[in-house]
């Protein structure tokens, strides 16, 4: 079965076009509050929540992600910044995962995957640090065969291929290419020893395809989802991405031929 790992910051983007001065972020008329939203998702059956606290802290704040920490039952993945600050924040938090990500202040989300080789020693010490305490480092890289094998050279144990360039391309001459590269691209970090996610544009269309590529493990999912949460709820929306990503249902998905 592949999991989806919900990420809620377009919820916190939404009461930050109301509420960036309020000076709290949950309670009276302060919404919508991303922890909630969090909460009923895990109901409807998202198997992790993934926020990305950015240094401009447009969205996701600090008081979110504690909040987050002490409420929700499933996995808390923490994207952020490869900097001595988010690093310090991390090994305060404890989230069972950190996703490492480029982070440019101009972009409207995050673009690019992160540059592992040009960057390695960076790189390098922000594994070694979450490893020494416990936390998955997760790399989101662009389904590049250097980036994947430095990767798994720097003692990662997951990445995150970048599907971005593909759902651009969906409705393009270039979709089979950007396809074939994120196949690749999976078989290569498998072969690695890497557990392999996905994400970035993926969304209720794309998806069938999305889910054929080899060895994922998670796909998160976010802009996708919240859009879809505003006409149907959450809960259906997240069950309705879930059912689309695992169309033979979980056990089915986990047995191979479901013939058990
Ligand atoms: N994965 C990573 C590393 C991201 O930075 C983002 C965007 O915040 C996503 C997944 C989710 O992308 P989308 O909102 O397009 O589903």
């Amino acid at each position: 079965m592949i999991l989806l790992g919900l990420n809620i910051d377009h919820c916190a983007t939404v009461r930050q076009a109301r509420y960036r001065e309020a000076g709290s972020t949950c309670g009276g008329p302060i919404e919508p509050d991303p922890v909630t939203l969090a909460l009923l998702a895990e109901q409807a059956g998202a198997d992790g929540i993934t926020v990305h606290l950015r240094e401009d802290r447009r969205h996701i704040q600090e008081r979110d992600v504690w909040r987050l920490r002490e409420s929700i039952s499933t996995r808390l993945n923490l994207e952020m910044a490869c900097t001595p600050a988010m690093i310090e924040f991390a090994l305060k938090l404890k989230p069972e995962s950190v996703c490492v990500v480029p982070e440019n202040r101009a972009e409207v989300s995050t673009e690019g995957g992160l540059d592992v080789v040009g960057n390695s020693d960076r790189v390098r010490e922000c594994v070694e640090a979450m490893k020494a305490a416990g936390i998955i480092t997760s790399l989101f890289i662009d389904p590049d065969p250097m980036q994947i094998e430095t990767s798994s050279e720097l003692g990662a144990p997951w990445i995150e291929l970048h599907t971005g360039s593909y759902a651009n391309a969906f409705h393009g001459a270039g979709r089979k290419a950007e396809y074939k590269r994120l196949c690749l691209g999976a078989s290569l970090g498998h072969q690695c020893g890497l557990t392999v996610n996905a994400g970035h544009g993926i969304n209720y269309v794309n998806i069938s395809e999305v889910r054929t590529i080899p060895h994922l493990h998670e796909l998160n999912i976010g802009h996708s989802i919240i859009s879809r949460a505003l006409f149907t709820g959450i809960g259906e929306a997240v069950r309705e991405m879930h059912q689309r990503m695992n169309p033979a249902g979980p056990r089915a998905a986990s047995s191979g031929s479901g013939s058990a």
